[in-house]
C-alpha cells in the first residue's frame, strides 16, 4: 500500500478534513476574517494547512509541531501570496506583462520562489490569469491584461518559474492559477459582482490561460470568489468537474479563496455551512481557506448522507498527495534551511532592475523630448508620487519586510550626478489639499525640465480596490495644469512619469505633456529604472497590454472585438459609433514608443496554402531609423475575415523582440502552428475552416501599421 493510502486508512474524520482545511496565521492579513493561533488544532490533526506564514523560524516551529506532536505526523502545506516578487519587489503583473518577454516573467517567477521558499513556503497563490478589459476593475494590475492569448503565454512562464524543473527541491513552490475562471468581467468592474457572459467569450478568452497552466503542469487552481452566470464558481461543477477535470484531466488541488466557502450562503445558493460545505465538496474543492465550512459542515453532511466519505477521501488524497510531490514528507524543513547567499540578493535586485526597465510603457515623446540631452542642468522633479517609496511598491505583497524601494528622485540623483535636482510634492497622492500647488509650480521657472511624478496611490488598485473613475484624482489633476501652464510659458518641456495598476483615462495629460512614461509600479528597483529610461541609458521598450480608453463611455474596449454589421463610417449616421467620442483608444493594445525608429517590410508567409498540422513561418524585415539603439517588440495577429461564425477583428498570435542600433538592419521570425489558427463553431467545436486568413505583423494593434499577407487554409 502506498504512503497515501496507509495514512488514509488510518485517518479520523477530523484529520482528514484537518487536510482540507486551510487557516491563515494572521502574519499578513489577505481577507476580513483574522483568526488565533492555530498551534492547538495544528496539534490535534484539525488544521493541516497554513496560509499567510513566513520566514523560516515561524514555518519550521509549525511544521514541527505537525511532524513531531501529531498522531500521523503529516506535514503542513504553507502558502502565500507572490504576486510580484517576495521580500524583492518586481513590477506589478501587468506591467511585466508589458515586457512581452517570456524569459523575464519566468525568471522573475523562479527568483519569487527562491525567496518564497528559503522563508519556508512551499505553495503560492499565483499567477492571477484572469484577463481584464475593463480598468475599473481593481485586479487587473494582478493580471497579464485584455488577451487570452497573451496570458496563456504568461501561465506557461510564471508556473514553470514557480515550480521549476523539481516540484519536490528546496527552491520550488507549488503554483496556483488563479482565479478560475471569468473573475475579470464583474459587472461594470466593481470588485465581487457577479459576472454574465457569453459560453463563447468564456472557452474563446478565459480558459485557455487556465488550459495553458494544466498543460504546464500547475498544481494547483482557485475558484473565483464571482459567480458565473448564476452559479458561483467555488461550486460550479460544470467548469471544476466537467471542465477541468474531466475535459482538462487537470488532478490536483483545488483551493478556495478566502472563505469562498462560506460565501455561497450570501450567494444565495445555500442556506448554511451545510450546504455550503456539500456544494463545495460536489464541485471538487479539496481545500477549505478560511471558511470552517469542511471542518463544520461537512460531519452533519456526512450524517445527512449529503456527502460519501469516498468524496471526502478523493480530496484528502490529493492533499497528501501534493505534500508528497513538494517532498514534505521525506523533508519539511527543507525549505527555509538554507539561507541564501548574500550574492543572491544583489543578482536578484539587478534583475529586479532590468525587469522594471523593460515595463515601463513610453506612451508619449513629442519632439524627442526624451531621453533628457546630457546637457540638462536642472531638472524640477514634481509631484507626489516623486518620493513616495512605500508607494513604489504597487499593490498586493504579503511578505511583510521588504527591500527598500528606490524613488524616482533618489534614481534621477544617483543617474544624473552633475544636475541640480529640485523637488517638491505639490500636493499629497490621495486627500484634496492643494495649498502645496504654487510653491511646486514655481519650480518650473528655475529648470531645463520637469520631471511630474502623478497617479495613482498603491491601495488604489489591486483587490477590493475597483474605481468608477479611473482617472487622476482633481487635486493631482491641478497640480498638473498649474505646472504644464508654467512650464508652457517657459518652453521648458514636461515629462510625466504616470504610476497606476490600470490604464486610466488621460486625455488632458495627453494633449499637454510632451513625454509620458507608463509606469505603473514598479516594484524595489522603480527609482533606478525610470531613472535609467529618462536619462537614455536605456530605450523604453515595454507594450501596454491593455488598450487606453480615451473616455470611460468606452470601456470595455480590446482589439479583438468582433466586426459590426455597420462598421463605423464618420460619413454615415446608421453606422457603429459614438455621438461624443471616437472610437479609438487613446493608446492601442502594444502602443509603446522607445527611442529608436522602426521601419516595417517585405513581410513573407509561408507556406501559402496552409493545412492543419502545417507550422507557418512568417519573416519581416526591420531597419532602425532612428539615431540610437533601441528594442522592437513585434506582434502578430491573424484575422479571419470569412468564417462560420464571425470572427474578431484581430487575434494574437505571436510576438518576439529584436534589438538594432541606428541605421541597422534586421528580420524577425515568427512560428505559428496552423492548429493555432482554428475557432470555436457554432456547437462551440474547435475548426480549422478552409478559406482565407490574414496575417498581420507590427509594431501594435492599431490596424493601419500592419502589414498584411494572406494565406488559404486548406
Ligand atoms: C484573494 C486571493 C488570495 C487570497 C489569500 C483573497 O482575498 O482573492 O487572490 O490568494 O486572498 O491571500
Amino acid at each position: 500500500m502506498s504512503r497515501i493510502e496507509q495514512l488514509l486508512s488510518q485517518m479520523t474524520l477530523t484529520e482528514k478534513l484537518g487536510q482540507l482545511t486551510m487557516t491563515a496565521s494572521g502574519y499578513a492579513v489577505t481577507g476580513p476574517i483574522i483568526v488565533g493561533d492555530s498551534t492547538d488544532s495544528i496539534k490535534d490533526g484539525s488544521v493541516g494547512n497554513l496560509l499567510n506564514m513566513v520566514g523560516p523560524g515561524p514555518t519550521h516551529e509549525m511544521q514541527k509541531i505537525a511532524v513531531e506532536q501529531t498522531r500521523l505526523g503529516i506535514p503542513l502545506l504553507i502558502g502565500l501570496d507572490i504576486i510580484h516578487g517576495h521580500r524583492i519587489l518586481f513590477p506589478l503583473p501587468i506591467a511585466e506583462a508589458a515586457s512581452f518577454d517570456p524569459r523575464l516573467w519566468e525568471r522573475t517567477a523562479r527568483e519569487a520562489a527562491k525567496e518564497g521558499a528559503a522563508d519556508g513556503l512551499a505553495m503560492t497563490f499565483a499567477p492571477m490569469l484572469d484577463v481584464s478589459r475593463d480598468p475599473r476593475w481593481g485586479r487587473t494590475a494582478e493580471g497579464g491584461g485584455e488577451d487570452g492569448w497573451l496570458n496563456s503565454r504568461i501561465a506557461e512562464a510564471k508556473v514553470r518559474g514557480f515550480q521549476g524543473d523539481d516540484l519536490s527541491s528546496k527552491d520550488a513552490l507549488a503554483a496556483c492559477a488563479k482565479h478560475f475562471a471569468a473573475y475579470g468581467p464583474v459587472n461594470a468592474g466593481r470588485e465581487y459582482a457577479p459576472v454574465d457572459i457569453s459560453e463563447r467569450t468564456l472557452r474563446e478568452v478565459h480558459l485557455p490561460p487556465f488550459e495553458a497552466a494544466v498543460k504546464a503542469g500547475v498544481e494547483t487552481i482557485m475558484p473565483a470568489f464571482t459567480d458565473l452566470n448564476g452559479i458561483p464558481m467555488t461550486a460550479h461543477v460544470p467548469l471544476l468537474r466537467d471542465y477541468l477535470r474531466s475535459e482538462l484531466g487537470f488532478d490536483g488541488v483545488l483551493v478556495s479563496d478566502y472563505n469562498a466557502i462560506g460565501e455561497l450562503i450570501k450567494h444565495g445558493v445555500a442556506a448554511d455551512l451545510v450546504e455550503a460545505a456539500t456544494l463545495a465538496l460536489k464541485a471538487g474543492v479539496d481545500i477549505d481557506m478560511m471558511a470552517d465550512a469542511y471542518r463544520k459542515g461537512l460531519p452533519v453532511a456526512l450524517e445527512r448522507g449529503l456527502v460519501t466519505m469516498d468524496e471526502i477521501d478523493a480530496c484528502v488524497r490529493r492533499v497528501l498527495r501534493l505534500k508528497e510531490k513538494l517532498g514534505l514528507f521525506d523533508d519539511p524543513y527543507r525549505r527555509g534551511s538554507t539561507p541564501e547567499a548574500p550574492q543572491a540578493l544583489v543578482d536578484r535586485r539587478a534583475l529586479a532592475r532590468e525587469v522594471a526597465t523593460r515595463s515601463v510603457v513610453m506612451l508619449k515623446n513629442e519632439h524627442d523630448t526624451l531621453p533628457l540631452p546630457a546637457s540638462t542642468q536642472r531638472i524640477a522633479v514634481i509631484g507626489p508620487l516623486a518620493d513616495a517609496a512605500y508607494d513604489m511598491c504597487g499593490c498586493w505583497w504579503a511578505a511583510g519586510e521588504h527591500e527598500p524601494n528606490t524613488t524616482v528622485l533618489a534614481g534621477l540623483r544617483a543617474a544624473l550626478p552633475a544636475a541640480q535636482i529640485e523637488h517638491a510634492a505639490g500636493v499629497p497622492i490621495l486627500e484634496d489639499e492643494r495649498s502645496g500647488i504654487a510653491a511646486a509650480a514655481a519650480l518650473v521657472d528655475n529648470a531645463n525640465a520637469v520631471v511630474l511624478c502623478i497617479g495613482e496611490g498603491v491601495r488604489q488598485s489591486g483587490e477590493a480596490a475597483s474605481r468608477a473613475y479611473p482617472e487622476l484624482a482633481a487635486h493631482q489633476r491641478a497640480l498638473a495644469q498649474a505646472v504644464f501652464e508654467r512650464a508652457s510659458a517657459r518652453g521648458v518641456p514636461v515629462i510625466v512619469v504616470l504610476f497606476s495598476g490600470r490604464p486610466l483615462v488621460i486625455p488632458e495629460l495627453d494633449a499637454k505633456a510632451d513625454a509620458i512614461l507608463a509606469a505603473w509600479f514598479l516594484g524595489t528597483e522603480a527609482g533606478h529604472a525610470i531613472a535609467d529610461l529618462i536619462s537614455g541609458k536605456a530605450s523604453p521598450s515595454g507594450r501596454t497590454p491593455m488598450t487606453w480608453p480615451r473616455a470611460l463611455g468606452q470601456v470595455p474596449i480590446f482589439f479583438g472585438q468582433r466586426p459590426s454589421g455597420r462598421p463605423m463610417n464618420a460619413d454615415d449616421f446608421y453606422t457603429s459609433k459614438y455621438l461624443d467620442v471616437s472610437n479609438e483608444p487613446l493608446y492601442a493594445f502594444g502602443h509603446g514608443l522607445g527611442y529608436g525608429r522602426f521601419a516595417y517590410s517585405d513581410l513573407r508567409v509561408i507556406p501559402e496554402r496552409v493545412t492543419e498540422n502545417d507550422t507557418i513561418r512568417v519573416t519581416v524585415d526591420l531597419v532602425n531609423e532612428g539615431k540610437r539603439a533601441a528594442e522592437e517588440t513585434v506582434f502578430l495577429f491573424m484575422r479571419d475575415k470569412i468564417a462560420s461564425v464571425a470572427r474578431p477583428l484581430l487575434e494574437l498570435r505571436g510576438f518576439t523582440k529584436i534589438a538594432l542600433q541606428p541605421g541597422e538592419r534586421g528580420s524577425v521570425e515568427i512560428e505559428v502552428a496552423a492548429s493555432d489558427l482554428r475557432f470555436l463553431d457554432a456547437g462551440l467545436k474547435p475548426v480549422f475552416e478552409k478559406g482565407e486568413v490574414e496575417i498581420l505583423v507590427g509594431p501594435s494593434a492599431e490596424r493601419e501599421k500592419l502589414l498584411v499577407q494572406t494565406v488559404r487554409l486548406v
